[in-house]
């Protein structure tokens, strides 16, 4: 009898002293198995004198009971520490700063084509676009510019072909839509798109920008419409209290043909570093739509005139965001284009 709370006791004191679930199986493993101590008791009353065996067995009784209980408390007991052990080391610091992402924001020259395109949408204009590989035929002749024309040097060219090219400017769009009009005014639109030259990249070229070309057919379209449609948009995009200047000049689409300069949104025309002095900076060109064009795209040029005008893109945003090298605009720089966050 004494062996079995010598038994008992010892088997209690290693369940509590058991620290990990392992270090309690081996415990079991000791006291209740079938080759533990406690089968071990079972067996030896076999030994024992016959009167002595009932209280014997029911003592082995209750001593398995009670460590079966202890172990169960023990080994509940121990797997809570262990989920909180747990918990504890894969425990998450919300307080550590996170890794910043990087949101994209409009790009400076995109934000220019959209604030042109927000401000001709709501004169009622319509928006066409053209291939960007373009035939000879809408980029230079039916723009009034045959082949072999000394103008066909204003604008170097990438061929593809002798027929095919990379569109010189927005004007080729221009003639298409001329051209799909069949004689039908009013045309009001305007083309924004890539055009693309053989220049030499430097601050103020790239072999590939950005222009918008606006076109207006109708009944007694005049260089007043012109001036004021222009007039609109140099104060929707430089700043209320904008001027605006023609200057004779000369492209083979338009007669008469300008160029046209606004006054200068940094000294409001008194002369500064921008405007080089004279109050005025160059921004586009401009015309009315020359008669052969018209008669070419079968239009009579008696009954119907128009105006339209190509603005380039880049020039403009440099000017109104003070940048002093087109190359910013594509070399992606992360920095440049961060400075625009709070322009969108
Ligand atoms: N196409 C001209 C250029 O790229 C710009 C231009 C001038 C367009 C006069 C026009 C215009 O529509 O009427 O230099």
């Amino acid at each position: 009898m004494d062996k079995i709370e010598a038994v008992q006791s010892e088997a209690l004191q290693a369940i509590q002293e058991a620290g990990s679930l392992e270090a309690l199986q081996a415990v079991r493993n000791t006291y209740l198995s079938k080759k533990g101590s406690i089968q071990a008791l079972m067996t030896q009353m076999k030994s024992l004198p016959k009167e002595e065996k009932p209280a014997f067995g029911q003592k082995v009784n209750v001593c398995k009971q009670e460590v079966t209980q202890a172990l169960e408390k023990r080994q509940a007991e121990l797997a809570k520490l262990a989920i909180v052990a747990r918990m504890e080391e894969e425990k998450i610091d919300i307080t550590l700063p996170g890794d910043r992402l990087k949101i994209g924001t409009t790009h400076p020259l995109m934000m220019i084509q959209q604030e042109i395109e927000d401000l001709f949408l709501g004169m009622g204009y319509k928006i066409a676009e053209g291939p960007e590989v373009e035939q000879d035929y809408y980029n230079f002749e039916l723009a009034n510019i045959p082949k072999d024309h000394p103008a066909r040097d204003m604008q170097d060219t990438f061929y593809i072909d002798p027929n095919t090219l990379l569109r010189t400017h927005t004007t080729a769009m221009q003639m298409r839509e001329l051209e799909k009009a069949k004689g039908q005014t009013p045309i009001k639109l305007i083309c924004p798109g890539k055009v693309y030259r053989r220049d030499d990249d430097d601050a103020t070229h790239s072999h590939q920008f950005m222009q918008t070309e606006g076109l207006v057919v109708g009944e007694h379209i005049t260089l007043a419409d012109l001036k004021g449609t222009l007039e609109f948009m140099a104060n929707k995009v430089f700043g209320e209290g904008r001027k605006i200047r023609f200057r004779p000049s000369y492209f083979p689409f338009t007669e008469p043909s300008v160029e046209v300069d606004v006054s200068c949104p940094f000294c409001n025309g008194k002369g500064c570093s921008v405007c080089k002095g004279s109050g005025w900076i160059e921004i586009l060109g401009a015309g009315m739509v020359h008669p052969h064009v018209l008669e070419m795209n079968g239009f009579d040029s008696e009954k119907c005139s128009g105006f339209a005008f190509g603005v380039g893109i880049e020039r403009v945003a440099m000017l109104k965001y003070g940048i002093d090298d087109i190359r910013n605009f594509y070399t992606n720089d992360i920095r440049f284009l961060e400075t625009f966050d709070h322009f969108d």
